[in-house]
């Protein structure tokens, strides 16, 4: 069956991978994005024979949220998989983080993700199917220095999923995490090569993970039936 998913900051990293993954298995995509999306990636996406909508729309936004689902389901009637990935950083220590650094992470990484979760539901609980995959992070288990609102926001993204998988079980739909360790994106391109060799040093496969190693994770997560309430690391052994 042709699968209609909607993938959340889909224009770059892991987004990307997840949604181009995605429509190599024959998924129609409703790519969302916040600032821009490349034209090309689009084509990329067609290219592989099902349709690709892209939405912009900044994920945080209760009611832009609830804007974007409505469109996925008036472009494809229903929506199969929802991949929460829409996220962002603002480091800093805890003595020096303000309070808008703190608000806007968990507004995009853990607000964003219930806003999703929230408005979809609704049309999966109708269906009786769907499956939801939520991006959280390592951090969000093991915390980091630097990261407390990001660490924060990912153990809630873990709550979350736990809850969601509990409330909507009954209706035959599922909802895991993904942990992703160190992966090579625009999100850590930005750290100082000091800062990627003492990461480096506590990951035991000894490199960085690719994009597209998470996207093959959770189009395997969106096919299981079986698995719900489920947290998946994917770091390199980084936290076994
Ligand atoms: N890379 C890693 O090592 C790593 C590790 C663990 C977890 N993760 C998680 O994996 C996810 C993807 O990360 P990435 O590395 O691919 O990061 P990325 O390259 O920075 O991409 C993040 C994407 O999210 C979009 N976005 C941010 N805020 C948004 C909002 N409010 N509404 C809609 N879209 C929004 C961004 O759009 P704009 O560019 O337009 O702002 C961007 O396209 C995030 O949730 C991140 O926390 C990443």
């Amino acid at each position: 069956m042709q699968k209609n998913v909607i993938v959340t900051g889909a224009a770059k990293g892991i987004g990307r991978a997840v949604a181009v993954a995605f429509a190599k298995e024959g998924c129609n995509i409703l790519l969302n994005y916040r600032t821009s999306v490349p034209e090309e990636l689009i084509k990329e996406i067609e290219g592989c024979g099902v349709r690709c909508v892209a939405v912009k729309c900044d994920v945080s936004d209760f009611a832009q949220a609830e804007e974007l689902v409505k469109k996925a389901v008036e472009e494809f009637k229903t929506i199969d998989v929802l991949v929460n990935n829409a996220g962002i950083t603002r480091d800093t220590l805890l003595m020096r983080m303000s309070e808008e650094d703190f608000d806007a992470v968990i507004a995009t990484n853990l607000k964003g993700t219930f806003n999703m979760i929230k408005h979809t539901s609704k049309y999966m609980l109708k269906q009786r199917s769907g499956s939801i995959v939520n991006m959280s992070s390592v951090v969000g288990v093991i915390g980091n220095v630097g990261q407390a609102n990001y660490a924060a926001s990912k153990a809630g993204v873990i709550g979350l999923t736990k809850s969601t998988a509990r409330e909507l079980a009954s209706r035959g739909i599922t909802c895991n995490a993904i942990a992703p360790g160190f992966i090579g994106t625009s999100m850590t391109d930005v750290l100082s090569d000091k800062v990627k060799d003492s990461i480096m040093g506590n990951i035991p496969l000894k490199r960085f993970g690719e994009a597209e190693e998470v996207a093959e994770l959770a189009v395997f997560l969106a096919n299981a039936k079986y698995i719900t309430g489920q947290v998946v690391n994917i770091d390199g052994g980084m936290a076994m």
